[in-house]
């Protein structure tokens, strides 16, 4: 079984990783309060997560994310970047 460990607020949060699911919509359904100003549509950065390690885990950059300036080795949109289910994550959700 694959994880995604959200660090958030002091806390560490380890939850199954769902195949094809955002970080943002994982993280929410399991009651994390991760911002999401732009309702998940890649247009605001609040939901801007620090990739620690997996990142290959995670679905290829998008469009969205290149267009909002969101190209560092380590950050992605919680929003935009999908759970392949594959390996293990570890996220900071930065809650801008
Ligand atoms: S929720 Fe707005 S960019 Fe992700």
């Amino acid at each position: 079984m694959s994880t995604v460990t959200f660090l958030m607020d002091g806390e560490e949060t380890v939850i199954e990783a769902e195949a094809g699911k955002t970080l943002l919509a994982l993280g929410l359904e399991h009651g994390l309060p991760i911002e999401h100003a732009c309702g998940g549509n890649g247009f605001c950065t609040t939901c801007l997560c620090t990739v620690h390690s997996g990142m290959e885990y995670l679905s290829p950059r998008s469009d969205r994310e290149e267009n909002m300036g969101i190209v560092g080795d380590d950050t992605r949109l919680g929003c935009q970047a999908k759970v392949l289910g594959t390996g293990d994550v570890t996220v900071t959700v930065e809650s801008l």
